[in-house]
């Protein structure tokens, strides 16, 4: 029986073992996918053992996601460009890293039909998952990225790998067609982001990568104002769907019971 596994700290909430489970059980595939959560000291020797084959494939989760990196043998272009690994998986004995969160943002955006080709994107938060973001809305072509995040610094490590990227105060609130929450203000159902985003005008789109709660204050905040407000669904479902098609060499089905497994939680 093949293993797989999601790693992360913390990692009690990750839906990835439901979701590749439901997956591996509808396909027959001889394979469990668990979960375990880790400590930086433990990263090497959890990937050693997909270098033994003991472990064929790992997503990994906050806060690894770039930790992980030196313990690669090989990185994709994605995964390279991003500094940012949630996919591993072993090729003649060397340790692949690579990216699918680009994709499975890229993806959800096509899903949800929404062209964001020379649009002007605002992203709130410069955390673990927003090199994934902006690498995707540059493959898609946006006019403008600005980036806000409460600790300036962090975004300005960001600027050092897209070099495009235009940065603002925490609480300057530039124009823009759309917002992405990528700040994990939202996870716990009462939170609000501190930002006074009253005066954006209508018919934008508000984007928020948490999914679960399925709609945040932020998501709530712009459909009262006149915008479409789209949460992190797709872009969970996207990138897992991308991981599986990695290693189990089929495309799974993205079915209701999918969504229900990410919706219902
Ligand atoms: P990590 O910081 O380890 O990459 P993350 O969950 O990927 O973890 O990112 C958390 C993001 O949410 C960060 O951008 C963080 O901002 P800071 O860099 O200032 O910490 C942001 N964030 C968390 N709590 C916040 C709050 N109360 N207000 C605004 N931003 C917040």
């Amino acid at each position: 029986m093949k293993k797989y596994l999601v790693i992360g700290n913390p990692i009690e909430h990750s839906l990835s073992p439901k979701l590749h489970n439901y997956w591996i059980k509808t396909n027959n595939i001889d394979a469990i996918y668990d979960k375990e959560k880790l400590n930086y000291e433990e990263l090497e020797s959890i990937i050693s053992k997909v270098k033994k084959n003991e472990i064929h494939g790992i997503n990994v989760t906050v806060p690894f996601k770039n930790k992980i990196i030196p313990y690669m043998d090989q990185l994709s272009p994605e995964a390279e460009k991003t500094k940012s690994v949630n996919t591993i998986y072993a090729n003649n004995n060397q340790v692949i890293g690579h990216n699918t969160d680009i994709a499975g943002f890229e993806l959800s955006l096509k899903k949800l039909k929404y062209d964001v080709s020379g649009k002007k994107i605002l992203i709130l938060g410069a955390g673990g998952v927003v090199p994934s973001i902006i690498f995707a809305l540059n493959r898609m072509n946006v006019s403008k990225i600005t980036v806000t995040n409460r600790t300036k610094e962090k975004a300005e490590k960001l600027k050092d790998l897209f070099k495009e990227l235009i940065l603002a105060d925490w609480g300057n609130v530039s124009d823009f067609d759309m917002i992405i929450n990528a700040t994990s203000v939202g996870l716990n159902t009462n939170e609000k982001i501190d930002l006074d985003l009253s005066k954006v005008g209508q018919n934008k789109i508000f984007y928020d990568v948490i999914y679960n709660p399925h709609e945040t204050n932020f998501l709530k905040m712009g459909k009262e104002l006149g915008n479409r407000a789209e949460n992190g669904k797709f872009m969970f479902i996207y990138q897992a769907h991308q991981a599986f098609t990695i290693w189990h060499k089929l495309m799974p089905e993205i079915n209701d019971e999918v969504i229900n497994i990410v919706t219902n939680d």
